[in-house]
């Protein structure tokens, strides 16, 4: 059975709209002699874009299915997720209530109130403060009690689960219909968080693109605490797809620090050079980051091979961090 007819019997709903565009980087290209591709998930259409909206077409449906009246998530204030959560929430008329850490103990007024924030509190999802996420699942668990909600369905951190981690297992299929012929990927990067991007990818194009090697760039932790979260999520989305081989981890781990939330001086450079060179956007907690993994890559290997990046979104973020503004030149 192809992987294709394997998602078919998982319920989705139909966003239609996660379907984007596979690029090629023009510019980037020109400047370091090998193709490099861009597959456009920061533009799926909903909410601003970016990866969750694939996670949740599996996951909403799941609540559906439950009868779920109420969608509990969690997140940093700046998030993404939660962001993307929000709107599906609301296009589903569900009430949505999401439980919000500040990773970075910031007190600038666009980092509480703007970018994610303001599009988490206009999608009408009522946010509850913490201390810290030091375990969110129960932390939810609690969240529900306290409220005394019964027909409540938690959508975990970052979407990452295996039924999440399906979206990206159909996000490979994309990249393998969508890629030129003669192209031969040996890189696939993207940002590694919660791990569920990384472990659909890895499981999806080790069975389509056997060539290429997924690289998940740390964005929250090192190497040796993030290879055991994209473990367990392969190896629960093997299970659910009936897949038996396992795809061997990469980790890039130099490009998240000082740590999760904050940006970097590499990170902000790399934002910078997508907008200036193609007209992108990235975001200075994730993509920006990875994007200095790749570049750090491109700047120091001999190979010509062709590389993919999967950017992720995350650009409402851009107007929620004073070092974005003070990084332009
Ligand atoms: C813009 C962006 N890129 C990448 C990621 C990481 O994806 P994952 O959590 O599936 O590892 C996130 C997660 O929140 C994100 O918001």
């Amino acid at each position: 059975m192809s992987l294709q007819q394997k998602l078919a019997h998982f319920a989705k709903v139909s966003l239609n709209k996660v379907s984007t565009p596979l690029e090629r980087l023009e510019n980037l290209s020109r400047v370091y002699g090998r193709e490099i591709y861009i597959k456009r998930d920061d533009i799926s259409s909903l909410a601003m874009g970016g990866n969750k909206l694939r996670k949740l077409e599996f996951l909403i449906a799941d609540a559906l299915e439950k009868k779920a009246k109420v969608i509990i998530t969690a997140g940093a204030i700046q998030s993404n997720h939660v962001r993307q959560t929000a709107a599906i929430a609301a296009m589903y008329g569900l009430r949505c209530i999401a439980l919000l850490e500040n990773p970075i103990q910031s007190e600038d007024t666009n980092f509480l109130h703007n970018g994610n924030k303001l599009l988490t509190d206009l999608f009408g999802t009522e946010s509850v403060m913490c201390e810290a996420l030091t375990d969110p699942q129960s932390q939810m668990e609690q969240l529900i009690e306290d409220l005394e909600l019964d027909d409540a369905y938690i959508v975990p951190v970052g979407g990452s689960n295996a039924l999440g981690a399906l979206g990206y297992v159909q996000c490979a299929i994309e990249i393998a219909q969508q890629k030129p012929l003669q192209v031969e990927f040996d890189k696939v990067v993207v940002a590694s968080g919660s791990a569920g991007t990384h472990a659909g990818l890895a499981i999806g194009l080790q069975e389509l693109l056997p060539h290429a090697q997924v690289i998940g760039v740390t964005v929250s932790r090192f190497k040796q605490d993030q290879a055991p979260k994209v473990e367990k999520i392969q190896r629960e989305l093997a299970e659910l797809l009936a897949i038996v081989k396992m795809p061997e981890i990469h980790l890039w781990d130099n490009f998240f620090e000082p740590e999760y939330g904050m940006p970097n001086r590499a990170g902000l450079n790399a934002i910078t050079l997508l907008a200036r060179s193609e007209g992108i956007l990235l975001d200075p907690v994730y993509t920006g980051k990875a994007m200095a993994g790749l570049i750090d890559y491109l700047e120091n290997s001999n190979e010509k091979t062709p590389v993919l990046f999967v950017h992720t979104g995350g650009s409402p973020a851009l107007f929620a961090y004073p070092e974005v503004s003070k990084s332009i030149i």
